[in-house]
This record gives C-alpha cells, sequence and structure tokens, in this order.
C-alpha cells in the first residue's frame, strides 16, 4: 500500500490509499470482489496476530479485510488524522464494535444523554445484560461528566452534532477531562463528517461514523467505521471481524470510497445550502425555534465556529400543527422526501415527536427532559440538506408551510 504525502485534505479524499500499479494503471479505484486470497503457509498464518499486524499481513478472508476495504479504511484514517480504521457493515456495526471489544463486564460506559436512538437503546438495553453498567450524562455539563466518572469508566461515548437535537460537544473541553481520569472517549461525528470537524485533532481517541450518511452521500450503500490509534483499531479489528463478523462488503466499501471523493465540495454546498434555509426559517412567521450550528441565535454558537469549519446539513425547527404539516411533506412535497435516513444528495425531512421519543428510547432525569425540551420542545421538524438550489428548496418550504 502507498503511504500518502502531507497532502491538504481535500486531496486525500482522492488519493489516500489509492495506488494505481501495474499491469492496469487504473486512474479510479477497482473493485477487489475475490473473499479469499490464497497463501504459503509458512508466510501467512490465520492467527489473531496476523489481524492485529494487518500492515504486514497479505490478505487472507474479506472477513477480516481486503484491498477494497482497506484503502477505504486508509482514506478515512487520512482525512480523520489517525493512525488506522475499521469499516463495518454499518454505523451501529462500528458502534457495536468499540462497545463490545473494548468494554468487558464490571466496566462503566459514559454515553450522552441525547445521541442516535439506537446507540442509546442499545447502551441502556443491551449492555447492561453483559454487566457493563451506563450513566447517561448531558456532556455538555463537564462537572457532571467529572462526578459520574467511577474508576471502573473506560468510556465516555459522545455525539457532535447530536442527532436529533444539534447540540455540541466541547470536545476539546472533554478530551481533557477524559485524559485526566485516564478515560478513553470516542465521539460520533457523522453529522460533522472530517469536512466539519476532526475530533483526532482535539484529543478524542475513538472517531465513528455511519457512512451510510453524508460521507457515502448517494443514499446507496451501508456501512460504518471506526478511526483511532494503531493499538485501539487493532483490538477492534480482531474482535470484531474475527468473532461479531463486522467488517464491510468490497462492494459498499468501493461505493462509499467514491462517494469520499465529493465529499469536500458536497458538504461545503450543503452547509452553504442549509445555512440560507435555517436563516430563512428562522424568519417565518410559523415557525417557533431554529436549531442548526451555523445560526448565531444556536446556544453553542461561539463553540461551533471554533469546532465545526461550517455548519453542517442538518436542521431542526419547531411549530405548531406538525402533524398536518408532516402530512404535507409526504403527500405534497416534489423535492424533500419523507424518510428517516440523512445524508443524501436529496433533501430528507422527518417529524420527531418529543413525547415518541421519551416513550420509546430516552429514559431522562427531569433535568435531562427539560433540557432535551429546551432544543426540541414537544418535537421538531428534521430537515437533511441536499445538492438541490437552495432556493428551490425554500420555495417548496413556502408552500408547504403556508
Ligand atoms: C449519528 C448516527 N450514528 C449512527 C447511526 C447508525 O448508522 P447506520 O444506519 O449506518 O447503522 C445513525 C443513523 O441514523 C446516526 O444518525
Amino acid at each position: 500500500m502507498s503511504k500518502s504525502p502531507h497532502y491538504c485534505p481535500e486531496t486525500l479524499a482522492l488519493s489516500a490509499g489509492f495506488f494505481s500499479d501495474q499491469p492496469t494503471r487504473v486512474t479510479t479505484p477497482d473493485i477487489t470482489m475475490s473473499v479469499n486470497h490464497c497463501f504459503v503457509p509458512e508466510e501467512g498464518s490465520f492467527s489473531a496476530n496476523g489481524i492485529e499486524n494487518l500492515a504486514d499481513t497479505p490478505f487472507l478472508y474479506a472477513g477480516w479485510t481486503n484491498p477494497t476495504v482497506r484503502q477505504l479504511e486508509q482514506r478515512i484514517a487520512a482525512l480523520e488524522c489517525t493512525d488506522d480504521a475499521y469499516a463495518t457493515t454499518t454505523g451501529m456495526a462500528a458502534l457495536s464494535a468499540m462497545f463490545f471489544s473494548l468494554l468487558r463486564a464490571g466496566d462503566h460506559l459514559i454515553i450522552s444523554d441525547v445521541c442516535y436512538a439506537a446507540v442509546y437503546e442499545l447502551a441502556r438495553e443491551v449492555l447492561p445484560d453483559y454487566g457493563i453498567e451506563v450513566t447517561p450524562v448531558n456532556l455538555t455539563d463537564l462537572a457532571a461528566v467529572s462526578r459520574a466518572i467511577r474508576p471502573q469508566t473506560r468510556l465516555i461515548h459522545a455525539e457532535s452534532p447530536c442527532n436529533p437535537l444539534l447540540r455540541l460537544t466541547d470536545l476539546t473541553q472533554l478530551a481533557d477531562l477524559a485524559k485526566q481520569h485516564q478515560v478513553l472517549l470516542s465521539v460520533d461525528s457523522t453529522f460533522a463528517t472530517p469536512v466539519i470537524t476532526r475530533p483526532a485533532v482535539l484529543g478524542v481517541d475513538l472517531v465513528v461514523h455511519s457512512l451510510t450518511k453524508f460521507i457515502n452521500g448517494h443514499g446507496d450503500a451501508l456501512g460504518g467505521c471506526v478511526t483511532g490509534n494503531k493499538a485501539l483499531i487493532a483490538q477492534i479489528r480482531s474482535r470484531a471481524a474475527a468473532h461479531l463478523g463486522s467488517t464491510i462488503s468490497a462492494q459498499n466499501a468501493w461505493l462509499i470510497m467514491r462517494g469520499i471523493e465529493t465529499l469536500y465540495p458536497r458538504m461545503k454546498t450543503i452547509s452553504d445550502s442549509a445555512l440560507q434555509i435555517a436563516q430563512w426559517l428562522e424568519n417565518h412567521p410559523r415557525v417557533k425555534q431554529v436549531n442548526y450550528p451555523g445560526l448565531v441565535s444556536h446556544p453553542q454558537y461561539t463553540l461551533a465556529t471554533e469546532q465545526m469549519a461550517y455548519g453542517g446539513g442538518m436542521i431542526v425547527f419547531q411549530m405548531d400543527d406538525m402533524d398536518d404539516i408532516a402530512q404535507r411533506f409526504a403527500q405534497e412535497a416534489r423535492l424533500f422526501y419523507y424518510a428517516y435516513s440523512i445524508g443524501h444528495q436529496r433533501s430528507l425531512v422527518v417529524l420527531l415527536k418529543t413525547a415518541d421519543l421519551m416513550a420509546s428510547t430516552y429514559r431522562m432525569t427531569h433535568e435531562q427532559a427539560q433540557e432535551f425540551r429546551r432544543y426540541a420542545g414537544e418535537g421538531v421538524f428534521r430537515l437533511s440538506i441536499g445538492l438541490e438550489n437552495p432556493q428551490d428548496l425554500i420555495e417548496e418550504l413556502e408552500q408547504l408551510l403556508r
């Protein structure tokens, strides 16, 4: 594998991990679909040690890795400024791989009290069955994080901006606190992508992404990754690849790598459009509140300017009559697609009602629920902005929010 020189991130999005070798001299990555690679028994051993020292190991079995998957991993590691990455079937597989590789019975996990519903449920409902204790904490409150840390705390897991509130976590301060207590810090940076925030540069140990979202950006492949230093990624890979079967397929790795090649211009265009739309929403007489990290009115705007290169593609807003408007989005919209996912080339929207989320997912203290309502009221429309012209999106919103 070639080693990338010190190129700028936009260039690394095209070059990291890519090599054009003889005899094909391709100008675009080829896809290797083979599940098996031949090996000479004395030289390539099928041991866990072989996975841990991947750089020296020939490709053996695609359940561990494959040349196309490895290119994707190298590209993500280069963009996140980390040593290595492990690419998984989905974002949830990356999060499971990390938790089940790093945590043992008796360990304690601190998780953001607001994060993607399935990871919150995994932490609150599944991990305790394996003897792992979990405390959800508002990670914007560093004193609360300090109080929650115990001798058994092994990992703090954050999400910034978090789904669905778009609340931010001060990653530099949280990383300092985690280091003082010798606790690992992971952050799910799916909403930000490396274009907007590079958490490892701020001191975060492990960066997780759902590659299904903005990084692939075309709504046609599932994937995830966890990226960090060599030793941690080796530990995660050796358990998750061999025992949990989490490794991404070559085909999806190839599609996602193609998405990454346009990630920088896409995120800039999407963020510029999202800012225009958020500003328009803020001035709409029927809109009660808009949360967007690029708006001066965002409660953590100063932190956003320090930690985020752009505001990103996600906007949440509140209004009255949300059920009626949701019906209009679902039945009348031509540009906004009413769907749960995010980060596609087309704009998506969904209504997330606070009462539904509280009943199905979040188990919150009174203060945590109050803080949730400060951002989300009784519910929000969550917009994932795509690559359409923002004026066309605004015209459609004008008709639908009438
Ligand atoms: C912030 C965040 N992390 C992780 C995931 C899970 O990703 P996947 O659907 O690829 O499993 C999602 C899905 O929406 C998400 O929003």
